[in-house]
């Protein structure tokens, strides 16, 4: 067996045995296949696909290709949530803590920006001191002493995925089912949780851009979970439009403090509120989905949750009162309405491409991130503008980076004379029970 031959038959569409699978996952992970040939086999497998067996043993092998944790001497039912990616997704920041206050055990493991999307382990680093990259005993301790933690995924756990994952972020080849699929479902089987709630984002900051194939992805991610013996359930989201106003590392964590504080935008409340929810349901700790969001209300009206996050942090060494003191990013721009009338619409992938290029994400996988840059959006879609007026605010590591965040952002605004017609940011709800939807069926494109 040998790479050429697997590039090959997958350039020819063909499908893929089990043992060639192996046979790549092994290579990667012991580096005996050089980057180009992986990265080959990548592009081959995002333009002819996987099929449902090929997925599995993809999944398999790499959540095989290190160590699979067990989390069995920790109490509670060990309740994860991943979110597929997204544009100003700071919901685990704001979720977890949440979950943790209503009883959950939340024992995480989150991954770094992908693409233009972000990532929590990046979020959390902006906090001076936080730790992520905790060893399996002070993972353990946190989670015993507060109910949560959340964790770098160590260089042990599911290492293929973290090498094919650093590559594809690099070599376009991120948006594929199978490839979208196996990463994350990989990761959840080897961190040991015992439920699993996934956020699947759909829209044009999503790497699923319709719903059918967000459906698709949840539906495939939720049939190697239940096969595995976790209790796996999906909650569909939108992100056509960036999640809440902040997008950048320090700033979305800002964010989220101040939808734990009881304000913040009203989409990133109602998200995490509904992630929060699933989480609760899925740890048995309420009788439905339903149950679970009232439940987590209650944590984030009380402040409950604030205060796990402030444990959270505490625990894993962050120092929030030197992230109250960060200052702003060296450079600073704003982006004026180019016309009078409403944001139609603000396209998430292009804000988050902005943002990375004012340095808040990666664009090759050796790029240094700067903490404090991003953008606030001031006006989002359905909201009135007059011509001039501040859309976003624009912070940048330095000018040629703040020029060329500007000019991605200003392509990202549609405008309108009319107020748009806006979807609601929670779409469907997936588990084995089947499929609950919040839209029409017809606007899902489902029939
Ligand atoms: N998140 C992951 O963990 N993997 C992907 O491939 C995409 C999003």
């Amino acid at each position: 067996m040998n790479m050429y031959s697997i590039i090959e038959k997958k350039k020819r569409g063909q499908s893929l045995h089990w043992d060639e699978i192996a046979y790549f996952i092994k290579g990667v992970t012991d580096g005996s296949i050089p980057d180009y040939q992986t990265s080959a086999l990548l592009m081959a497998i995002c333009l002819k696909g996987l099929d449902e067996r090929e997925i599995f043993a993809l999944t398999a092998e790499m959540a095989g290709s290190g160590e699979i944790v067990s989390l069995r001497d920790l109490p509670g039912v060990k309740t994860d949530k991943h979110s597929t990616g997204g544009v100003g997704d700071k919901t685990t920041l704001i979720c977890a803590p949440l979950a943790a206050a209503c009883g959950v055990t939340v024992a995480k493991m989150s991954g770094r920006g992908l693409g233009h999307t972000g990532g929590t382990v990046d979020k959390l680093e902006s906090i001076p001191g936080f730790k992520t990259d905790l060893s399996r005993a002070e993972f353990t301790a946190a989670v015993r002493k507060n109910g949560i933690a959340v964790a770098g995924q160590s260089g042990e756990l599911a290492p293929a995925d973290k090498k094919l994952y650093a590559l594809r972020d690099v070599t376009a080849t991120v948006d594929s089912l199978g490839l979208i699929a196996s990463s994350i479902m990989s990761k959840k089987l080897a961190s040991g949780a015992d439920a699993i709630l996934l956020d699947v984002k759909t829209g044009a900051g999503a790497f699923m851009k319709d719903v059918k194939s967000a459906l698709a992805l949840a539906a495939e991610m939720i049939k190697i979970g239940l096969i595995s013996g976790k209790n796996t359930a999906a909650v569909i989201t939108d992100m056509d439009t960036p999640l809440g106003r902040n997008i950048g590392n320090a700033l979305e964590v800002r964010e989220a403090m101040e939808v734990l504080a009881g304000g913040g935008p009203e989409d990133l409340k109602s998200t995490c509120i509904e992630l929060a929810g699933g989480m609760i349901w899925l740890a048995g700790l309420a009788e439905s989905e339903d149950m679970g969001c009232e439940m987590a209300q209650k944590a984030l009206s009380s402040g409950a949750g604030m205060e796990k996050f402030r444990a959270m942090v505490s625990a894993q060494g962050g120092d929030l009162a030197a992230f109250e003191a960060l200052p702003k990013a060296a450079k600073t721009g704003v982006i004026p309405a180019g016309q009078d009338g409403f944001i139609a619409a603000m396209n998430a992938e292009a804000v988050g491409l902005a943002a990375c290029a004012a340095g808040a994400g990666r664009e090759k996988k050796e790029d240094e991130i700067d903490p404090l840059a991003g953008i606030i959006l001031r006006k989002k879609p359905g909201e009135a503008v007059k011509k001039g007026e501040t859309v976003a605010e624009i912070y940048a590591s330095n000018d040629e980076k703040l020029a060329r965040a500007q000019e991605i952002f200003a392509a990202a605004v549609k405008y309108s004379a009319a107020p748009p017609a806006l979807r609601p940011h929670i779409l469907a709800r997936g588990s084995i029970k089947g499929v609950t939807w919040f839209i029409e069926a017809e606007d899902a494109g489902i029939q």
